[in-house]
């Protein structure tokens, strides 16, 4: 009788130990979890802060502030390569070729902002705006071309 209630209480507590462990490792796959998505949105992240510098370029630019201009070019220009994370996803979910062109593209948004603070530097209005406008028009095509592919990519390697 004794030996059987002994044997009970260890059954018991042996199920709470794996309950005990099975919520942990619940949470641990939740945080993992939440960690990968949150690097793999770094890429949304990156858009939303370079749209909200091409807007301040934008009324800068109206108001001859080359100042402003410059801030924030130099802070698409520093923004640094896209996030390793995300360019492993894009890599496994990519055509070798659309993915090159993918990083072409990203550098040249950073190397166009290069020659928009030089310009801007100099107070050269007429020249910025001709550098600016390429750079623009990396930024649609990229999307044009590998917008849907990128999201894709990074959806399926989640
Ligand atoms: C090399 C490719 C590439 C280039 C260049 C690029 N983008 Fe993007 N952009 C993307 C991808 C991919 C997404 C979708 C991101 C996501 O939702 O995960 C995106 C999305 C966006 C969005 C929508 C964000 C949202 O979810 O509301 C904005 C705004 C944006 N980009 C702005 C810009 C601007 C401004 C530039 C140029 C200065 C630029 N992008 C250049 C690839 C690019």
């Amino acid at each position: 009788m004794v030996v059987k209630t002994i044997n009970n209480a260890l059954k018991k507590r042996k199920s709470v130990k794996l309950n005990q462990t099975m919520t942990l490792m619940c949470f641990v796959l939740f945080f993992v979890g939440t960690a990968m998505g949150g690097e793999l949105r770094t890429q949304q992240k990156r858009m939303l802060a370079w749209e909200a510098q091409m807007e301040a370029f934008q009324s800068a630019l109206y108001r001859h502030d080359f100042k402003k201009m410059v801030g924030a070019m130099a802070v698409i220009e520093n923004s640094g390569p896209v996030n390793p994370k995300v360019l492993e996803a894009l890599e496994a979910g990519m055509e070798d070729r659309d993915f090159g062109d993918y990083k072409k593209l990203d550098r040249y948004i950073h190397g166009a902002a290069g020659l928009v603070i030089e310009e801007a530097s100099e107070g050269n209005i007429q020249k910025l705006l001709v550098h600016q406008g390429r750079m623009l028009m990396a930024c649609i095509q990229c999307h044009d071309q590998f917008l849907a592919k990128a999201v894709n990519a990074v959806q399926h390697n989640r």
